[in-house]
């Protein structure tokens, strides 16, 4: 695998600004792909004991291609406020703040002014890490205040990527932020994921309604297809009659974790059926929102020249709830102003 040829690929202008895309990697020959449009991550490589190699995330080999994908998220940072906020609006003390709708009246990942769709700045960069910044100007996208935004993505020798997140606004805002990699443990390109098996460490979900928007419920997993409180197949339960699933089209729904602090703790994993290969989520977050790729529709073709179908893939995009700036009762994503905000997730891979 030629890494500089696939790194040049990518080095075209974006909006004007130069596009850069590194490697980072590990003792165990473990690579991963960065590129600082979106800040996202392109490959996740891994050499197996007979040296097979796997790409485990779904992506394109260009820049170009990630900004008029059909599927705008592929790896990126999802920002200033991850997944949606109802009727694009909320308040904070008097003022209200509207955005703007991209998912019906509702905005998703940030609509159109997201982080995803930003050039960011390589400010820091060695052999196992790279560091993003960006500034989200006051009121872009209708978010208020200059929030500064930095990034960290470093690869351990124990196979763990590590992404470090911190904010900070000169106004009060919301902050909620994620990455969106799709993951396909059998390597990317390969058929569909049902059959990997899943793990959630949380005993209830956010219920949602058929617009994807929470009631403010939250239901508990057990005796319904939500409970991934052990490992089982993705297939075992997701065509079953049930309102949840309608509403979602599949899995689309944010687990709370089973944790009463901010610490990191374990969130999520997933094992590739034919690969056995391993994913573990761990995360500061409070929850994450477990995706089926139910949207993927077989428009966008990937890095090896096959198209994405429905549930070629899925994510763990560790979180706060949806729609958090409405509903009092979830985990706050408050920021004020000046405060910093931090947050750490780590994918963690492995071969079982
Ligand atoms: C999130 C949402 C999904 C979908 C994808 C992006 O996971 O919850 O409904 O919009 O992002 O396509």
């Amino acid at each position: 695998m030629d890494l500089e040829l696939i790194s040049s690929a990518f080095k075209k202008n974006i909006k004007q600004k130069v596009i850069q895309h590194y490697f980072i990697k590990n003792k165990k020959n473990t690579i991963v792909g960065i590129c600082n449009y979106g800040a996202r991550i392109t490959h996740f490589i891994i050499t197996g004991s007979k040296n097979q190699v796997t790409d485990i995330v779904l992506g394109f080999n260009d820049s170009e291609s990630y900004s008029i994908a059909n599927e705008r998220y592929h790896g990126a940072t999802v920002g200033p406020f991850a997944n949606r906020i109802a009727n694009s609006k909320f308040k904070l003390g008097d003022s209200e703040f509207q955005l703007s709708n991209n998912d019906g009246l509702n905005t998703l990942h940030s609509g159109a002014a997201g982080f995803h769709d930003k050039v960011w700045k390589v400010v820091n960069r060695c052999e196992n890490e790279i560091s993003l910044q960006l500034t989200h100007e006051n009121l872009m996208g209708g978010y208020p205040g200059d929030i500064d935004c930095a990034i960290s993505f470093t690869l351990t020798d124990g196979d763990e990527l590590v992404m470090n997140y911190q904010a900070k606004s000169n106004q009060d805002t919301v902050i909620n932020l994620t990455n969106h990699a799709y993951f396909n443990l059998n390597g990317e390109g390969s058929s569909d994921v049902l059959s990997h098996l899943v793990k959630i460490n949380a005993n209830s979900f956010v219920e949602i309604d058929s617009t994807a928007i929470p009631t403010g419920n939250r239901k508990k997993v057990n005796e319904t297809p939500f409970d991934f409180r052990d490992f089982k197949s993705i297939d075992n339960d997701i065509d079953e009659d049930n309102e949840q699933l309608k509403n979602g089209n599949g899995y689309d729904h944010s687990f709370e974790l089973n944790k009463t602090d901010n610490d990191l703790s374990f969130a999520a994993a997933a094992i590739g059926d034919k690969s056995n290969i391993k994913l573990e989520v761990f995360t500061t977050e409070p929850a994450v929102q477990f995706y089926t790729g139910n949207f993927l529709n077989g428009k966008d073709k990937g890095k090896s020249g096959v198209f994405y179908d429905k549930r070629t893939a899925f994510c763990f995009e560790t979180q706060h709830h949806p729609d958090s700036p409405n509903q009092v009762h979830f985990p706050s994503t408050f920021l004020a102003k000046d405060e910093e905000f931090k947050s750490t997730t780590i994918y963690k891979v492995s071969t079982v």
